[in-house]
């Protein structure tokens, strides 16, 4: 039997493509594991009304870590006109499988590291090395939405809140509300996993990254937990920032950073953000880690204009096949690739269209497992 079962999701469009490149690599290095297909995305919407079916929730509780490609979604009127004719009459309802993934199975951190690899002509700056905590459970993501708003909840915000009477009297159909939920121990969990990251990692600085001037309730909330956590972390220095000005500042000095903790939204944007400094979609690489599981996958979605071209960066790819190495406990082959993926960049011999070159997505994976 082999050392680890890692379930493989492709999903769609490009998915396929980044992962069939990872597994080259992944096979350059020998790793005593088994890699078991689990059906995922928009073909099974289709199909089955489940992009995320009951037999690849079961192949999750069953495996060490998971690779994940990337899925095709849409807007709920074009799932529903896409849906099989037997399905139509069903009342179902699109919902992201990632997100729903990650709340199935707790996967509370998204991490997201946004490192410059010497040479990469489409670096912001040389030398950027910023390291990305997401909540990945709640925020704005919780799911919580109601659209058009029931009379019930208008009564009760009516009730409840002074700031709600501009709103009071629109008719339900007229608004939608969506609820942002943090927790105090969802927050302090992915806080005290970004502190304990920049302990183990030699790390100096925690920027908390929040709204809480205006968004006082929850976004306080998460301010405040972070004080408390940084008390446990003498050696760290905390920091904080306002989301709107963290955009700016990052632009401007993204030396200035090392460590961000977020909710998910901001997370979410300032994650895409600290990518595109280091390369764009094509080396955004992230790990959703709950405690039992972990699921690595490259940022970037489907991008059905480039399907079956092999022609997009596999290196997003390649770099969260090396996190799901490192999370492993697999630390040296997980330095092999990172080391391989920084030589190829450094060379500029093998480019995909991204960084300016003609390669294509399978001579880039080769390249990267020859230099293993
Ligand atoms: N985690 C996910 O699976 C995920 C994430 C984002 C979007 N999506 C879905 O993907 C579909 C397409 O969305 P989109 O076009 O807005 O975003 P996308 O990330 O799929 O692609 C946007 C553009 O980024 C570039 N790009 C993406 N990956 C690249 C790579 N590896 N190398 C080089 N360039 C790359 C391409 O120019 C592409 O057209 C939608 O259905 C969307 O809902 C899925």
């Amino acid at each position: 039997m082999a050392r680890y079962k890692i379930a493989w999701l492709p999903g769609d469009g490009i998915g396929v493509e980044v992962l069939d490149a990872a597994k080259i690599v992944l096979d350059k290095l020998s790793l005593d594991a088994e890699y078991i297909h689990g059906d995922i995305g928009w073909e099974f919407w289709c199909k089955e009304g489940d992009p995320f079916p009951e037999r690849t929730v079961d192949l999750l509780q069953h495996v060490d870590a998971a690779m994940f490609g990337a899925i095709t979604s849409k807007p709920a009127k074009a799932a529903q006109a896409e849906l099989a004719q037997p399905l139509q009459a069903k009342n179902l309802s699109y919902r992201s499988p990632i997100v729903r993934m990650r709340q199935l199975f707790d996967l509370y951190i998204c991490l997201r590291p946004c490192k410059a690899y010497p040479g990469n002509p489409i670096n912001h700056k040389e030398g950027i090395d910023i390291v990305v905590f997401r909540e990945n459970t709640e925020d704005l993501y919780a799911g919580v939405e109601f659209s058009p708003v029931p009379p019930e909840l208008s009564a009760t915000l009516s009730k409840l809140s002074k700031q709600y009477k501009p709103f009071q009297d629109l008719p339900g159909e007229q608004y939608a509300v969506s609820c942002k939920i943090n927790t105090r121990k969802g927050s302090e969990r992915i806080i005290r996993a970004a502190f304990r990251f920049a302990k183990e990692n030699n790390r100096k600085k925690v920027t908390v990254v929040h709204k809480a001037n205006v968004v006082r309730a929850t976004d306080g909330l998460f301010l405040e937990t972070a004080k408390e956590v940084a008390r446990d972390f003498p050696g760290i220095q905390m920091d904080e920032a306002n989301i709107d000005a963290m955009t700016m500042w990052l632009l401007k000095n993204p030396f200035n950073y090392d460590v961000l903790v977020a909710p998910n939204l901001y997370g979410d944007i300032i994650s895409d953000l600290c990518a595109q400094m280091v390369g764009g979609l094509g080396f955004g690489c992230s790990g959703n880690i709950g405690e039992k599981l972990a699921v690595f996958e490259p940022t970037h979605g489907s991008a059905p204009k480039y399907a079956g071209q092999s022609k997009v960066n596999p290196i997003a790819t390649i770099l969260a096949a090396k996190m799901m190495l490192d999370w492993l406990g697999e630390k040296e082959k997980a330095d092999r690739i990172e080391k391989a993926v920084a030589l190829v960049i450094k060379e500029g011999k093998v480019r995909t269209y991204d960084m300016g070159g003609k390669n294509t997505t399978v001579e880039m994976a080769k390249q990267i497992a020859a230099k293993i």
